[in-house]
C-alpha cells in the first residue's frame, strides 16, 4: 500500500469533536462520531497548504473549476452525467437536509425517514416543524431490507410530501440497489412524495455492491427528487464543511435557494473548494487504498467476534464504515451498554437508540482507524462483556 492507514496519528489537542470531547487524563478510545482516524489524500493536503500559503481568507466565489472536477467524478465514476445549472452549494449535509425541508414543505407534514436510521435527520424534520413518519428497516439475518407495503401505506397519506433517503444507509450498512431505488422511486413519485437523497457515503462502498445515484435511474427519479453530496466523509475532510445539492427542477432549486438565504448557509469556504477539487481530480488513488483498508478492518472485527463474541451478531457492511452490532443477547439496553463501556473501560461507541427506536439493543461501531486502535477497542469490548457474565 502507498498510503499507510497504520499510522497511529494522535489527535488529542487538535479541538477534535471526537477525540477532544472528553478530558484528556481519560482513558478514552473514541469509535463514535463520523470521522475517519486516518490523514486525507495528500493531493488534498498540498492543495490547502498552497492556498494556506496564500495568507489572505477573504470571501470566495466558487469557480467553474470546482463543478467540473464534481462533475467529471461522478460521470466518470458513477455514470451519472450532472449538469453545473442544477447545484447548490452550502456548508454540509445535514444544512443541505435542512434547508430543503424547509424549502419543499409546511410545518406539519410528514416526512418518511427509514429506521434506525442517522440521528440528525430526526432532528431536521423536528425543526422545521414536520411530523416524522418511519418506515421501519426489516432486520433479518444479520442485514436490512425495506418493507415496501409499509412504504406503500406511508406515503399514500396526502400528508406525506418528503422521504429522506440514506443511500448507502448509515447505520444499516446497506448500499441500495438498483432494484430497491426504482421500486422507492416508483411508490413515491405514484403518491407526490419527493425524494430527499442523502449520498454523503457515496464513495465508501465495498467489492460486491455498487453504488447507484437515485437521481441517476431515469428522468423521472431525476425530475422528483434531490439530491446532497459531499467528498466530505470519504476524504476525511468534513471540518471543512462544503457540500453540493443536486435539484433537476428550476422552481426546486429557486425555492432551496430562498431557503439557504433565510438560513444563512449560503456561503463555503476556500479550504473546502481547494479540498473538493484536489479530491475528485487527484484523490481517486488514495480512496481505493483506503477502501481496502477499510474492508480488511471489517472482516477483522467479524473474525473477532466469530471467535470470541459468537452471541454478538455483527451486521453484513455493503457500505459505510459504521458497523452496527446486534448486542441484544447482552439484555442491558443500548443506551445503558454504551455509557457502562465508557465508563468501565474508555471506549466510546454509538448507543443504537441514537438511530430511533429500532435501534435499542444496537451499538454503532466506527471503523476507520488504525487496525491496532480498532484491536485495542475490540479487546476492551470483549473484556467487558466477559466482567458481565461474572
Ligand atoms: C448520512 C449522513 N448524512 C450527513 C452527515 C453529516 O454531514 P455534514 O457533516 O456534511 O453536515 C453524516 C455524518 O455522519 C451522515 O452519516
Amino acid at each position: 500500500m502507498k498510503y499507510d492507514f497504520d499510522e497511529i496519528i494522535p489527535r488529542r489537542g487538535t479541538n477534535s469533536y471526537k477525540w477532544d470531547s472528553m478530558p484528556a487524563d481519560r482513558d478514552v478510545l473514541p469509535l463514535w462520531v463520523a470521522d475517519m482516524d486516518f490523514r486525507t489524500a495528500p493531493a488534498i493536503t498540498e492543495a490547502l497548504a498552497r492556498r494556506v500559503g496564500h495568507g489572505i481568507f477573504g470571501y470566495v466565489r466558487v469557480p467553474d473549476e470546482y463543478y467540473t472536477a464534481v462533475i467529471r467524478w461522478f460521470e466518470r465514476r458513477h455514470n451519472w452525467l450532472l449538469d453545473q445549472s442544477w447545484f447548490i452549494y452550502t456548508s454540509g449535509v445535514v444544512p443541505a437536509i435542512s434547508v430543503v425541508i424547509k424549502a419543499l414543505t409546511q410545518p406539519g407534514d410528514g416526512v418518511v425517514l427509514q429506521t434506525p436510521v442517522y440521528n440528525c435527520f430526526f432532528s431536521s424534520v423536528r425543526n422545521n416543524g414536520c411530523r416524522i413518519v418511519t418506515n421501519p428497516l426489516k432486520y433479518e439475518h444479520q442485514t436490512y431490507r425495506i418493507d415496501f407495503e409499509d412504504l406503500e401505506r406511508k406515503t399514500a397519506d396526502p400528508g406525506v410530501k418528503l422521504m429522506l433517503l440514506c443511500n448507502p444507509h448509515n447505520p444499516a450498512g446497506r448500499v441500495w440497489t438498483r432494484e430497491e431505488l426504482c421500486r422507492i422511486g416508483e411508490i413515491c413519485l405514484k403518491n407526490g412524495v419527493t425524494v430527499v437523497a442523502d449520498e454523503i457515503h457515496c464513495e465508501l462502498v465495498f467489492p460486491g455492491h455498487t453504488y447507484t445515484p437515485f437521481a441517476s435511474i431515469s428522468d423521472r427519479h431525476l425530475q422528483h427528487s434531490v439530491t446532497c453530496l459531499s467528498p466530505s466523509k470519504s476524504f476525511n475532510i468534513a471540518g471543512l464543511q462544503i457540500a453540493n445539492i443536486i435539484a433537476w427542477d428550476r422552481e426546486v432549486r429557486h425555492r432551496i435557494d430562498r431557503a439557504i438565504n433565510i438560513n444563512e448557509v449560503c456561503d463555503v469556504n476556500p479550504f473546502g473548494i481547494e479540498a473538493t477539487v484536489a479530491a475528485y481530480n487527484e484523490g481517486e488513488e488514495w480512496l481505493l487504498q483506503l477502501l481496502d483498508y477499510l474492508k480488511a478492518n471489517y472482516d477483522f472485527l467479524c473474525d473477532f467476534f466469530h471467535n470470541h463474541l459468537p452471541q454478538i451478531p455483527v451486521t453484513e457492511l455493503e457500505g459505510t464504515y459504521l458497523v452496527w452490532t446486534d448486542c441484544r443477547a447482552l439484555s442491558v439496553p443500548s443506551g445503558e451498554l454504551q455509557e457502562s463501556l465508557l465508563r468501565e473501560t474508555g471506549l466510546w461507541l454509538n448507543s443504537g437508540t441514537m438511530y430511533g427506536t429500532e435501534g435499542e439493543g444496537f451499538l454503532r461501531w466506527n471503523i476507520a482507524c488504525p487496525r491496532k486502535v480498532l484491536e485495542d477497542a475490540l479487546t476492551r469490548f470483549l473484556h467487558f462483556v466477559a466482567d458481565r457474565r461474572h
